[in-house]
């Protein structure tokens, strides 16, 4: 069965569960991985991103779409290339935390935007049991460009569809293409008034990488993310789960199968 959860809050257990934040955490993550960042490991909030600091690792995030003060990065996908370091911290304010809540209550969580589309369709095309597709929405809303994508991922995927599924697909077959989708969104809206306009037609762009992040543990609230090694190419590139992140001081190390 393929469902929707067009908000954060709508999160619930899945076998597996793929999250969107179009504008623009999880085109930030996915573009991370595509860059060469070994791992991203997504925070619960600013401060738990700015407690997991230390060599190697670069601290990018946002508040209100804008990079706080203390951090290396904001949230605009094409400042990750090229990679700072082996490991990207990132916070945000919805797509992190929807990225958490999912891993808390779901078998596996993967990462979707529109760039990475076609891989993702892909890789859920091998799952079995329940996929659902959560738009982690702006501020407890829902939002038009994550449903957007979702709807587009639901209609290209073969299973037993929910009503929000359908609904979903409904809103993506409304818009003529992508950038129709996110240039009417409050989020893209944000962005424009922040001097931010272009991350939005950079977020618009469509299957430009095939990688697909996946949480492949947790750490206290941190999920870590690495390029999920499904293809050839991701074979050769990708690394083994034990690397560089320390533990100590972020709470128990927890696999995520
Ligand atoms: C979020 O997680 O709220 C977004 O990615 C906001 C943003 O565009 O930076």
């Amino acid at each position: 069965m393929i469902d929707v959860a067009f908000r954060g809050a709508d999160i619930r257990p899945a076998a597996t569960a793929v999250v969107i934040d179009v504008l623009r955490a999880t085109t930030t993550i996915t573009m991370a991985l595509a860059s060469g960042y070994e791992r991203v490991l997504v925070a619960g909030g600013l401060d738990q991103a700015r407690a997991l600091r230390a060599d190697g690792r670069v601290l990018a995030g946002e508040h209100k779409c804008e990079r706080p003060p203390d951090f290396d990065l904001g949230n605009s996908p094409e400042e990750t290339a090229p990679p700072r370091g082996a490991e990207l911290i990132l916070a945000t304010t919805n797509g992190a935390p929807a990225i958490v809540g999912a891993v808390a209550v779901c078998d596996e969580v993967l990462v979707a935007c529109l760039a990475n589309e076609d891989a993702v369709v892909e890789a859920l095309a091998s799952r079995a049991g329940d996929i659902l597709i959560v738009c982690a929405g702006t501020n407890g809303d829902a939002t038009v460009e994550d449903t957007y994508l979702a709807g587009r991922l639901s209609a290209r995927l073969e299973a037993p569809k929910t009503d929000a599924a359908l609904i979903a697909e409904a809103v993506a077959a409304a818009y003529p293409g992508p950038i129709d989708a996110l240039d009417v969104s409050a989020g893209a809206t944000q962005l424009y008034i922040v001097g931010l306009g272009a991350d939005v037609t950079f977020c618009a762009q469509e299957s430009i990488t095939s990688v697909v992040p996946r949480v492949t543990r947790t750490i206290g609230n941190t999920a870590v993310l690495e390029a999920q090694p499904e293809t050839e190419h991701m074979l050769e590139e990708s690394v083994p789960a034990s690397g560089s992140i320390d533990a100590a001081g972020i709470g128990a190390e927890k696999q995520h199968p």
